[in-house]
This record gives C-alpha cells, structure tokens and sequence, in this order.
C-alpha cells in the first residue's frame, strides 16, 4: 500500500543517511581517544617481563633510550678474541683464504669451504638444506660463517668448540669436506706455493694439517658484520634506522620479547631453547637427508636405539642425551639475517615476515618448547616494524673475489 504518499525508498535512503552520521561520529570520537593516549607519556620499563605484558594491546611502543640498550647489553661487537695457540695475524688469514677457497681441500677435489659458504649467498649456500658432499645430502641448514668467531660453540646444536675444531670437522666429516688429513698434507705438500706459505706463518718445512685449520680459523675471523645501521644507530645516528625499524626494536626489546634469547651484541645468549620450529617436508620426503642425519648421530655415538626412532632433528640431546634437551638449539645470532635466508635448523621459513608470525602465533606446537614463548597478539604493523629491525642489523655484503690458487708440481 502507498497511503503515505512516500515512498519506501526514501525512507530506506534517510536510515542509510542516519547511520552513516552515527558511524562517523563513533569514529571520530574514537580516533580522537587513541590520539590523545598516543599522545600521553606511557612509562613501561624497557624489558616488561613478558608475562605482565598485555598481549594483544594497541599500546604505543616504547622506545629504549641508547643507554637503556647499552644496559640491556646491546651495541657494537667486541674485538675478537683468539684462542691462545692461534693468535691472529693478516699473512696467517691470507693463507686461510686460499685455503677456504681451494677444491683440493675436499676428497674428490671438488668442493671447498666456499661451496656451502659461498661470499655472494651471505655465506651460507642459499638453500633450506644444505648441499652436502657429492652424493649424500645434508639435513640442515648451511649456516653464514659471518660472525662465527663470536661463538663460544659452533654448529646448530653447539656441537663444535672452537672454529679450529670446527674446521676439522667440515674439512674431514663425510658431509662437508670428506677429506683424509693424511691425503690433506700430502696434497698441500706438494704445492710449493703452499710449502714457502706455511714456511713464512708457521715456521714449518712441510704444511701440517692442524695448521691449516688454523689458518682457515684465522681467515673465518676476518669475516665479520661491517656498517650495520643499528650500530651506527647505537653510535648516535639516528637517521640510520627507519621509523619502522625503531619502533620493531621498541617491540624486539618490549612485547615480543626476542631479547630474552637474542640479547648481547651477537643478539644471541648462546644458550640452548626449544622453540618448536616445525618439520621441514623437505626432509620428511628425502631418503638421502634422513640417512645423514642417522649416519652423523651414529658416527657421534648416540645409541641406535636413539638415533633410529628419532624422525626430526633432536638438536642438543644428541650430545646430551637428556630428555630435556630435545629439541634444543643455540640461538643464532641475528646480525645479518637479512642475508641468509632461508631461517632456522631445518631452513622452513623462507622470509623473516614468516619468521616474525612463527614468534607471533607463540612458536611452534611443541609441547616441551621453551617457557618464554607465547602468543604476542602483534598486529600485521608490528610484524612489518620487527622485520624492519632485523633487517637494520644486517651490514654490507662481504664479498670477496675467489683468490688465485697455487698448482701442484711434480716431484723434482
Ligand atoms: C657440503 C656443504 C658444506 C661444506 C663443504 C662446508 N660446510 Fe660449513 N656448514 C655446513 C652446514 C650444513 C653447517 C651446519 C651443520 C650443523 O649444524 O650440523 C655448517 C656449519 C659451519 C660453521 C658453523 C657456524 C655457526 O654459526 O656455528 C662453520 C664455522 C663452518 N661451517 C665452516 C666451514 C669450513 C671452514 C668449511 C671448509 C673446511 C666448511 N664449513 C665446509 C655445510 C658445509
Ligand atoms: C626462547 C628463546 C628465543 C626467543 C624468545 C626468540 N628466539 Fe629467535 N631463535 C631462538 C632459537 C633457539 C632459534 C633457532 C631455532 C632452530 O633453528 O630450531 C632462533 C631463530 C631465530 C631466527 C632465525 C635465524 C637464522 O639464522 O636462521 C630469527 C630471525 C629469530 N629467531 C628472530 C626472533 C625474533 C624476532 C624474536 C622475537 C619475536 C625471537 N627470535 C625470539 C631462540 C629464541
């Protein structure tokens, strides 16, 4: 019926009006608060322990001044410091460069350091797993030797003590450098460019394999993070970080809590944590990964009983053996990180953004994971911020060039 005489479409177009009025003034008064609170000087102290913090709160972050991030421990690197047996000098690095990059320091002659810690790759090799050497396939991750003389225990799990130790490993395990140190000297030996080398570092009339790893630890310290924006943001720069990339560490420092385990100048405690990353398809589905992995703990001597029902990586308890500590990995450090992707053990994150929502959705589901992780309720801005940040503590690219090697020669 249309007694009124209006019709029902107007009456429509008046309550659509009429709503948008109340809408936009809800808005308005809305925005208005959230100013005003931006506005207001809220005082959190610089690392609420995370468990009095909201999750999920709109809360402006706070900021840390510089002295507050010098107390949390943050700043510059320290000087390196060499094991007493291996002191630094520039001809001993030189000789470990050559090395690094030498073929011949592998069993078939055909792999070097620098395959799987390639310059350009930000020193690891760019893939989720590792390469391994020809014919097997490795089941983790080749991690940057950027910054690895910083660490008091190297590898994923910190089953290597010291770059020397772990130079022996790499040049000798049947993964990496498959390499016999008898066969490593005799090449060397017959190398007389090598031979006058050694003779000028190490006093030697014939290269000895210890030496060498020497060298190439003594090279590897060489490799370290240079020109990285949040240093010289710690220096007084404050133009060398973005907006967004202060407010992420305000959120690394604050409410998301990273620094409990990515503290110090490294931005790692060097401890051990179980943050529950999940599997890797990638060796779930390779035959040649899950016998590295098998065959590694084997020849480290973990029982078989052990090793054989293990179908993921057990990180720390393979050294252990303590049902604590599955799982467990030292923290890497994240300086950088915006170079040497693909992240974690088992590479399964492909960006840090992935990374970030990983912390974000308070890591993965594994039961024992580590106390410190719980959902952070960040909003998609704050992921961006944190990555922003991480991206802050990455330096220029160090390359260098493949040097020119010395030939072997016959025997006189
Ligand atoms: C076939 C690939 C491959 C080769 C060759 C190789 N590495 Fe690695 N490297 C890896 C992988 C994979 C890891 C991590 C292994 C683990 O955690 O068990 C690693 C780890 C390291 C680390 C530990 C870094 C850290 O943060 O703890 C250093 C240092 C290192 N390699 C140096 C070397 C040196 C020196 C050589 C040559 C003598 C070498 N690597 C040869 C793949 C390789
Ligand atoms: C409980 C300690 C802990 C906390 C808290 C923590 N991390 Fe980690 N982080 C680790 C450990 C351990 C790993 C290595 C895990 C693995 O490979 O299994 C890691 C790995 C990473 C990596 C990968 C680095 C690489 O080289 O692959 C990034 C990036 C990272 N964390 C960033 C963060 C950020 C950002 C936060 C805060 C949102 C955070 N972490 C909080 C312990 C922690």
């Amino acid at each position: 019926m249309r007694d009124s005489g209006i019709p029902g479409i107007v009456y429509f177009f008046a309550g659509v009006v009429f709503f948008a009025a109340v809408m936009a003034a809800l808005f308005i008064s809305e925005k208005t608060r959230q100013d005003d609170t931006a506005q207001e000087e809220v005082q959190v102290p610089a690392t609420l322990p995370p468990s009095q913090q909201e999750a999920g709160a709109e809360a402006p972050v706070t900021i840390p001044s510089r002295e507050d991030l010098r107390a949390m421990g943050l700043g510059p690197l320290p000087p390196i410091g060499m094991p007493a047996d291996n002191p630094q000098s520039e001809a001993k690095a030189e000789l470990g460069k050559l090395l690094f990059f030498d073929n011949r320091m592998s069993g078939d002659g055909l792999v070097s350091c620098a395959t799987c810690h390639a310059p350009g790759l930000g020193w690891g090799d760019g893939n989720a797993l590792s390469l391994g050497y020809p014919g097997t396939m490795h089941w983790r991750n080749s991690q940057t030797i950027i910054n690895s003389a910083y660490y008091t225990q190297l590898f994923w799990a910190g089953e290597s003590k010291s770059l020397e130790v772990q130079a022996k490993s790499a040049m000798t395990g049947n993964l990496a450098g498959n390499l016999d140190p008898a066969m490593a000297e005799e090449r060397l030996r017959q190398i007389p460019g090598y031979v006058q080398i050694f003779k000028e570092v190490f006093g030697t009339d014939a290269p000895g394999f210890g030496d060498a790893l020497r060298a190439i630890a003594s090279f590897e310290a060489t490799i370290i993070s240079s020109n990285v924006p949040f240093d010289r943001y710690m220096d007084g720069d404050d133009a060398a970080l973005s907006e967004e990339a202060v407010q992420g560490l305000g959120l690394f420092t604050g409410k998301a809590g990273c620094i409990e385990c990515h503290s110090g100048p490294l931005l790692s405690d060097q401890g051990f944590h179980n943050t529950g990353v999940p599997p890797q398809p990638e060796f779930e589905s390779n035959p040649l990964r899950q016998i590295s992995l098998r065959y590694q703990h084997r020849a480290r001597g973990v029982p078989e009983s052990v090793y054989r029902e293990a179908d993921r990586d057990l990180g720390l308890y393979y050294t252990t053996k303590l049902d604590s500590d599955k799982g467990k990995f030292r923290t890497p450090s994240l300086r950088e990180v915006g170079q040497t992707g693909p992240y974690m053990h088992n590479g399964v994150f492909k960006t840090l953004a992935e990374v970030v929502e990983f912390y974000d959705r308070g890591g993965g589901d594994d039961p024992s994971k580590d106390a410190l992780l719980r959902p952070l309720g960040l909003t998609q801005q704050e992921i961006g911020n944190l990555v922003e940040f991480l991206r802050a503590l990455t330096g220029d690219q160090i390359i260098i060039e493949a040097p020119t090697l010395p030939e072997y020669e016959v025997l006189p």
